[in-house]
């Protein structure tokens, strides 16, 4: 029996590239890597995984074209209306992370009722990547640390590791081990910088759409076989 990761976190990309080279729209990519997410999720929820995050629109991504940034507003809102009573039967319990106060109300609308209808499931955690970037994530954090010291009720030297961790939004969650990239990309993108100082890498060319949960497993497998060392040297790790 290999290790498994308690929390895997999942940059989902290459669904434009999908789409472009069978002379299809962008939009098509996107519609056709949900599929992706769906058996993925279930994948996961299956196989005993604790958290999944998925990457599913950066901060950064509000910057294509208006076309695109509406039409995967909306596949957000198809899936969430879609998926809530399926992640309810898999007892999925879906949370988010990212700048809410961005999206339109009626996408944050959908998304803050999905969240209330999975709250009391208690099997794997579905956590939602919109709207969201890590370093907006930590100078909002930090701000608001910093109106705490203001205040008097924190005083400076309290300030931790810990107490970052806890003002970020994933507090409550533990911390990726498992890091994927799909799409043939090797870089992070601005996602989880500092909650996944530890995780464990793994990149695949493949396109997301085309993702599979054969290759998943493959990759779980992969990551079962490593030493994570966390600055230790090996002979400490082993004993
Ligand atoms: C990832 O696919 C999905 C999002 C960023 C929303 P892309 O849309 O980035 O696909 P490529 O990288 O252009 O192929
Ligand atoms: C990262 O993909 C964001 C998501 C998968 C949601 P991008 O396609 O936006 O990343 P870059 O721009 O290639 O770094
Ligand atoms: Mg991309």
């Amino acid at each position: 029996m290999t290790d498994l990761p308690r929390h895997v976190a999942i940059i989902m990309d290459g669904n434009g590239r999908w789409a472009t080279s069978r002379g299809l729209g962008r939009v098509r990519g996107h519609e056709a890597g949900i599929r992706t997410v769906e058996q993925v999720v279930e994948h996961c929820a299956r196989r005993g995984i604790g958290v999944l995050t998925l990457y599913a629109f950066s901060s950064e991504n509000w910057q294509r074209p208006p076309a695109e940034v509406g039409a995967l507003m909306h596949l957000l809102r198809v899936f969430l209306r879609r998926e809530t009573a399926r992640l309810r039967r898999n007892d999925i319990r879906l949370r988010a992370i990212g700048r809410r106060e961005r999206l339109e109300p009626v996408v944050r609308e959908e998304l803050e009722e999905a969240c209330r209808r999975t709250a009391d499931c208690s099997g794997m955690v579905l956590n939602l990547a919109i709207s969201y970037g890590s370093r907006d994530e930590l100078t909002t954090a930090v701000r608001r640390l910093a109106r705490e010291v203001r205040a008097g009720t924190l005083d400076p030297d309290a300030i931790d590791e810990e107490c970052l961790t806890a003002a970020l939004d994933t507090r409550g969650l533990p911390d990726p081990d498992l890091l994927i990239r799909t799409g043939g990309e090797y870089r992070v993108s601005n996602f989880l910088l500092w909650q996944a100082a530890y995780a464990e890498l793994a990149f695949t060319a493949t396109l997301w759409p085309d993702f599979t949960t054969a290759e998943l497993d493959g990759i779980l497998a992969d990551y079962g076989r490593r030493e994570r060392r966390f600055g230790k040297t090996s002979e400490q790790v082993a004993s």
